[in-house]
This record gives C-alpha cells, sequence and structure tokens, in this order.
C-alpha cells in the first residue's frame, strides 16, 4: 500500500486516510441521486441513504441493482481488487457525474460511506468534492469503553455513543455492566440483580437504572448495523457489591450489603470457595450469550482484594483441594474456570491485566490498564492484548490541568491532553515484531465516577475520542498533530450541528 499523503488543502477526514487525492469540481446531492447496491449491500446502502437523507432534506433512496446504474449515482460494490485493503478497507472515488465506495467486505464499504458522510460540508450539505480515497485501519480492535454502573447512561445515550463510534471508525463498544454501585443488565433466572443490585440511595433518593434484555438487544442491533461488536463486561471476581447486595449468599461472609454509594475498591467480593457463585455466573453468561453475538466477554479481574478470602473457611478449602498456593492463585483458578466455560460455548475471555496474577488463563486477552507491562508480559507470553493504558487512555482524566475551569474529573491521575491521547503509540517499543502482532489495538475507558450526565460525557469523550482514532486506524508515517488540529474545527462544526457536547480549543 503506497503512502501518499492529502495533497495542499486537506480534506477534514478524521481519522486521516492511507491515501487521499483531491480532484477538481464536485458531485451534487439532487432530489434524483440515488444508491445502487446489490443485495449483498443492502444493509450498508440503506444505512447510507438515511444519514444521506437526513444531511440534506433530500429524499435518497437505495435500489437494488445487478446491472449497470443510470447515470448519477452513489453506486457501492464489492470487488476482488480491494483484497489487498482487508474486510475494513475501501475505495471511494468521487467524481462529478458519480461516487463509486468499493472494498473487498460490507465493513469496508461501511467505513467508505462514513467518509462521505465527513466530507458534506456542514452548512451546505449537498455538495462532496471529488477526490480518489484509498484506505485501511492500522489495528483491528479500534474501541472505547463506558462505564453505565457508576452513573446509568439511558438506552440513547449509547445509540449517539454508536453513531459516533461509527463515524470514527471504531468497531468495538465495550458496555461495562456490572459493579459495585449497580448490576445494569436484567437476568431473568436470577432478577434480584436488577430488582436489589441496580438501585442505590443517594441523598435520601432512589438512584439506578438497568437495561432490559429487549433494551441490550436493540443496542446490539443498532451497533451491528454500525459493524460495531458490542463487548459485554460482567465483572468478577471484585467490583460486585450490587450482586451481593442482592444475594449476600455468594460472599465469604454471608452480609448483609447494600449497593454501594461511594467510589473505591471494596473489600467483599464473590467467594472462590462456594459453588453457588460458579452457578449464578454460568447462568448469567448463558443469558448474556444469548443477547450478545460478540466472540469475546469480558470478565474483569480487576481490583479484587484478596482478605475476605483468607479467613473464609470455604476459599481456603478450595485453596487445599486444588493445590493452590496463595490466593492470587485462587483468582486464577476462578478466572480459568470461568474461561472453560466461555470456551465450552465458543466464546474467549478477555480480563484486566490482574488476570496475570497467579497465572494467566490459556487463551486469555488482556487489556492492559495500569500502564503497559502487563500488555508488554501478555505480548511475550503470546496473549493477545489491548492497550488502554491510564497515561493516554483513561477519558475520566481532566482534559488539562486548568481545574478550575473544567467539570470535575477524576484527579488522582495527571490530566490527559488532547496532545497526549493524539501521541500514543499502541506498539510498545521494546516488542519484538512477533510479540507486537500480538497487539490488537487500543481503547479509550470512560469510567463515570465524577461523570453524572451524558452532557459531561459527552464532552469527556471529544475530541479526544477524535484522536484516537486516528491513533488506532491512521498509518503511524501519517500521524501529524499541527495536520490533524487543522482538521478539527470541521468535526466542531458537525458537532455543534448536531447539539453534540465537547471541548473547545482553548489557547
Ligand atoms: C480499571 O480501571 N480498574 C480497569
Ligand atoms: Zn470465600
Amino acid at each position: 500500500m503506497a503512502l501518499r499523503g492529502c495533497l495542499i488543502i486537506m480534506l477534514p477526514i478524521i481519522p486521516r486516510p492511507l491515501s487521499c487525492v483531491e480532484k477538481r469540481g464536485q458531485f451534487e446531492l439532487t432530489p434524483e441521486t440515488a444508491i445502487f447496491a446489490a443485495s449483498s449491500l443492502q444493509a450498508e446502502g440503506t444505512y447510507f441513504a438515511q444519514q444521506l437523507s437526513a444531511a440534506t432534506g433530500l429524499v435518497i433512496t437505495m435500489k437494488l441493482t445487478a446491472s449497470a446504474a443510470p447515470h448519477h449515482v452513489i453506486r457501492l460494490e464489492l470487488t476482488d481488487d480491494c483484497q489487498h485493503l482487508g474486510t475494513e478497507g475501501y475505495r471511494l472515488a468521487i467524481m462529478p457525474d458519480a461516487v463509486k465506495i468499493s472494498a473487498a467486505a460490507p465493513a469496508g464499504i461501511f467505513y467508505a460511506c462514513q467518509t462521505a458522510l465527513q466530507l458534506l460540508p456542514a452548512n451546505a450539505p449537498r455538495t462532496l468534492p471529488c477526490a480518489e480515497i484509498e484506505d485501511a485501519p492500522r489495528f483491528r480492535w479500534r474501541g472505547m469503553h463506558l462505564d453505565v454502573c457508576r452513573h446509568f447512561m439511558p438506552k440513547e445515550f449509547i445509540k449517539r455513543c454508536l453513531d459516533l463510534l461509527a463515524r470514527y471508525k471504531f468497531n468495538t463498544f465495550h458496555w461495562h455492566l456490572t459493579e459495585d454501585q449497580g448490576w445494569r443488565l436484567e437476568i431473568n433466572k436470577h432478577p434480584k440483580l436488577t430488582e436489589i443490585g441496580a438501585w442505590r440511595m443517594e441523598n435520601g433518593e432512589r438512584y439506578g437504572g438497568f437495561y432490559t434484555q429487549d433494551d441490550a438487544r436493540e443496542i446490539v442491533a443498532y451497533a451491528q448495523e454500525r459493524h460495531i461488536t458490542v463487548l459485554p463486561e460482567i465483572e468478577m471476581p471484585g467490583h460486585a457489591v450490587a450482586a451481593l447486595a442482592a444475594y449476600p449468599e455468594l460472599s465469604c461472609s454471608g452480609g448483609p450489603f447494600e449497593v454501594a454509594t461511594t467510589w473505591g475498591i471494596f473489600q467483599d467480593v464473590y467467594c472462590a470457595g462456594n459453588e453457588r457463585v460458579f452457578t449464578l455466573l454460568e447462568d448469567v453468561f448463558s443469558e448474556v450469550f444469548d443477547i450478545f453475538p460478540s466472540q469475546y466477554i469480558h470478565i474483569g479481574g480487576d481490583e479484587c482484594p484478596k482478605e475476605r478470602w483468607k479467613t473464609c473457611h470455604q476459599c481456603q478449602a478450595r485453596i487445599q483441594a486444588e493445590g493452590l498456593r496463595n490466593e492470587e492463585e485462587l483468582q486464577s483458578y476462578f478466572i480459568k474456570r470461568i474461561e472453560k466455560f466461555l470456551h465450552a460455548n465458543n466464546r474467549r475471555l478477555i480480563g484486566w491485566d490482574e488476570i496475570l496474577e497467579g497465572g494467566l488463563a490459556p487463551d486469555a486477552t488482556v487489556m492492559s490498564w495500569r500502564g503497559e507491562q502487563g500488555g508488554i508480559e501478555a505480548a511475550r507470553q503470546g496473549h493477545d492484548v489491548i492497550m488502554t493504558p491510564q497515561s493516554h487512555c483513561y477519558f475520566d482524566h481532566y482534559q488539562s490541568s486548568d481545574f478550575a475551569n473544567e467539570p470535575k474529573a477524576f484527579s488522582l491521575q495527571p490530566p490527559l491532553p488532547l496532545e497526549d491521547v493524539y501521541a500514543y503509540e499502541p506498539i510498545p517499543a521494546e516488542l519484538m515484531p512477533e510479540e507486537a502482532a500480538h497487539v490488537l489495538g487500543a481503547q479509550a475507558n470512560l469510567w463515570t465516577e465524577y461523570i453524572p450526565t451524558t452532557q459531561q460525557a459527552e464532552y469527556m469523550l471529544l475530541p479526544r475520542l477524535c484522536a484516537l482514532s486516528e491513533v488506532v486506524w491512521s498509518p503511524k508515517e501519517l500521524r501529524d498533530e499541527a495536520n490533524f488540529f487543522s482538521r478539527l474545527p470541521a468535526h466542531f462544526d458537525y458537532f455543534d450541528a448536531m447539539g453534540i457536547n465537547y471541548r473547545r480549543l482553548k489557547k
């Protein structure tokens, strides 16, 4: 793939494409404009028609065709000559009399449509500038995580996030569904998880919420339409107080517990010696499998204190029976046992980097959040890795050190300015090439302890998400901070037009 940068007046595409040649002229969208595609691209064509109609105010329809389309059309087609661009790559040719979009697979077509949508001017969105673009992502894992437990985020906001993710060519939405402060997914077999676990008392009032299974299915379908996989996270063995409030018999002490109302790390966790814990978790996963087609399931694994296990008869009996040396190995036993269940159901396990402690489960993928060290170690052991280091990927940190003029955010860590996100390099220099191949990509994490509203969540995401999109999509050689900043204003115009909150650039 030749690396040809955009010409002098750069089209404001984010993430920056592999190659982009601007041409003279423009394609005008008119009431006669239609999209032509084969039935294999009906979903992408229909989506594009809806988006173009909404942006232009025209009624643009998609028509099925196998043969030559008439003049002045937008044509989508799957072709073998885009094989070298992979399943997510594409070619987009915008000419005065036609737009031609081609790719080896539907995902590539979808991303080409996103590029075209970005090229519609915010103030007069009925023209597309002529250009020839060839594009493909650098990484296959391009994600964003959202904690809906510390503060509940309504279904409509999840869809808004998915729209943003699609616009910036992310392909994974990591949905953090269970926590100490709330269990957010309806589980039919264990209804108390949401009847009790989804609610907490805050300033004398009941606070909380959850997604029904129908809600979750609606989100999965909405995401699928946008070529986004929803990765569900069910936390264990720690960060489980909300579940223990519902079923205290699953703890070491027996409880009782209340859904947590403060932030932090809690001592009470699932009892690793109690079979009923595994029964409940397997029941939960069975329903999760039914809702979420994702190959991967995230099982948490972070920040699990071992104090209760040290004094619990059942946990100590498990350590004896399994020949384990200590409580770290007991956590490893827990995670490996869950991995076996996932494998038996054709799913794969992802966990935070603490799952390295006491020995990694055989096929586990590691999300490296306490810096990159966990990711480096896992890659060296031959495991796949997703990079989410706090230093560059935690969007709950302040965006600047001007704390007085920023909404309240997580303040125990240094701020994470836009420039630092943009500068992030997901492949650590110390990895050998065959180890580096295990780094699947990177993801932004949005924890919501200090983010009570969807408006603030948008502010924390934007424009940092734009910067990360370029980190995970664009060729490393084309990354250029000044150039990125020059493309941002067009995106701000779009956010303004859509009523999306974001942090303005401050000099
Ligand atoms: C984490 O931030 N505790 C994964
Ligand atoms: Zn126990």
